[in-house]
């Protein structure tokens, strides 16, 4: 605890000399804070974890080390939330303990008491989590990782370790890890599904304590630059039909560098996952949408959130009393182009609650550039645009300051690809790989070219054509980026645009 606090009392002092008045520690005004995405006040933070909703709240759980701003040996930080959009940080729920640390997985409600945790009619939330032994790794084991469970009879606020831990035993993989666990109602059981090196294997329990293997997919199939981590096999609605997605992060391998998440789309009958092509799809085209995974307990809703950085340089990015945020949360739905089912990802819409003031402009006509810089004047907004395919050609909009710091966001019309270029965007060489053009496909769908893009101070979501292309992306500029320009060099005629204000949900 001493650590702790002399660690938080240092990065106080630190952050007061680099930036001086009005950038305190765990502040809304600090440095980069981002204004409407969740950041621990303090310390680091990696995966979110064991989201679920229950009685009206929304947990969070993350991947947190208390004792520092790089990764350590790992706890379960907890935040709290009524919309998924104004979080209060709440006591560490899981600190490590002599089987290990605390890595990622989830948390389902309990409703039939299958686990006999429950009493006295108190409905259980159980956390189905990795322990990650460093004694064992020291001796260079393989079977440093295995499955343990955590209760909760007070609805989430404190938790207790099931002295049986470990309920899943690590039967020779290194790498056996990130709990995924969902009712499987047709057949009334729990599916597990768990990251197990370069392929997921899929448990079954009846309450949570024993657990079979069903099956394995994935050595044959996608992108295996890494280790497969932080799955999650999600049914879907698709015109009253049930389809199933199963989202495997890898890092590396992701399609702009480093860290990212493919999915495949398919069956699952409760025993076998079946997808109906082994190609790799990318949920999220930019650097920094990691180890996203689903709430339990959302009803016909399907919302992820993921850890917006990337492996490649997390431990090295230019914040000081913290390190990370989450995405905003997102909504999940498929749409059919061409013969494929695609994932869509949209903003969920309790982020609405945040927008301020809006203006619209009807048949903006751009050449070279237009600057919006009067009307918006900040750096955390959310920007609409509609745009026909056939009248358009290259355009960018960019995020700019004072200083030349610029983030491009963008479409190429001869490459048919958005883009996110941050070579410009301030500080960018902590890590050579950083400062990039990243791109992204556009799929064949609507005649519109329509993009949500969501700034909030250090990092751009782009959302593209219903959602069919994302893009995530977090810079570090030397000041404010509050310069807002429309740039085409050809000319565009911008139909639909609209700029809304969007208020801080920093508590
Ligand atoms: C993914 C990951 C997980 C692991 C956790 C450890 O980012 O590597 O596989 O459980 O981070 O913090």
């Amino acid at each position: 605890m001493r650590k702790i606090h002399l660690t938080s009392l240092l990065l106080a002092v630190l952050s007061q000399l680099s930036f001086g008045q009005g950038n305190q520690v765990g502040t809304k005004s600090e440095r980069y804070r981002p204004q409407y995405h969740f950041t621990p006040k303090a310390h680091w933070m990696n995966d979110p974890n064991g989201m679920v909703y229950y009685k009206g709240t929304y947990h969070l759980f993350y991947q947190y080390y208390p004792g520092g701003t790089v990764w350590g040996p790992m706890h379960w930080g907890h935040t709290t939330s009524k919309d998924m959009v104004h979080w209060q940080e709440k006591p560490i729920a899981l600190y490590p303990d002599s089987l290990g640390y605390i890595f990622s997985g989830s948390a389902v409600v309990d409703v039939h008491n299958t686990s006999g945790f429950g009493k006295n009619g108190q409905v259980p939330l159980v956390a189905i989590f990795t322990h990650h032994n460093p004694k064992l790794e020291k001796l260079k084991s393989d079977k440093i990782q295995y499955q343990s469970l955590a209760y909760s009879l007070d609805d989430g606020k404190t938790w207790t370790k099931y002295a049986g831990n470990p309920v899943l035993p690590n039967p020779g993989i290194s790498d056996f890890r990130d709990p995924k666990v969902r009712w499987y109602e047709a057949q009334k059981k729990w599916i597990m599904t768990l990251a197990t090196k370069d392929h997921i294997t899929f448990y079954s329990s009846p309450n949570l304590k024993s657990w079979s293997k069903e099956s394995e997919f994935g050595r044959d199939a996608g992108a295996h630059g890494g280790v497969w981590e932080c799955p999650d096999l999600i049914p879907l609605n698709h015109n009253g039909k049930t389809v199933w997605v199963l989202i495997a992060n890898i890092n590396p391998g992701g399609p702009n560098g480093g860290s990212a998440a493919q999915y495949f789309v398919g069956d699952f009958d409760g025993k076998n996952f079946r997808a109906y092509s082994k190609k790799t799809k990318w949920m999220d085209y930019g650097a920094d949408n990691y180890a996203g995974v689903t709430f339990s307990n959302t009803g016909n809703r399907t919302i992820l959130m993921g850890w917006m950085s990337n492996w490649q340089y997390a431990t090295v990015v230019p914040t000081v009393a913290w390190r990370s945020a989450t995405t905003v949360p997102r909504e999940l739905g498929l749409k059919e182009v061409g013969k494929e089912l695609l994932l869509t990802s949209k903003p969920i819409k309790e982020l609405n609650t945040l927008n301020e003031q809006s203006f619209s402009l009807k048949n903006l006509a751009v050449k070279d550039s237009y600057d919006l810089t009067a009307k918006t004047k900040n750096n955390t907004g959310l920007f609409k645009l509609e745009l026909s395919t056939q009248n358009t050609d290259d355009f960018s909009i960019v995020l700019a300051n004072e200083q030349g710091n610029e983030v491009l966001i963008g479409y190429d019309k001869s490459a048919n690809q958005y883009y996110i270029d941050r070579s410009h965007s301030g500080k960018v060489d902590f890590e050579k790989g950083f400062g990039k053009r990243h791109t992204a496909p556009r799929f064949p769908s609507d005649k519109t070219i329509s993009l949500t893009l969501m700034v909030d101070v250090a990092s751009v979501e782009l959302f593209a054509d219903s959602g069919l292309t994302i893009m995530t992306d977090i810079f570090f500029p030397e000041k404010p980026l509050n310069k807002l320009f429309i740039k085409s060099t050809t000319g565009i005629s911008i139909p639909n645009l609209t700029y809304t204000r969007l208020a801080s949900s920093v508590l």
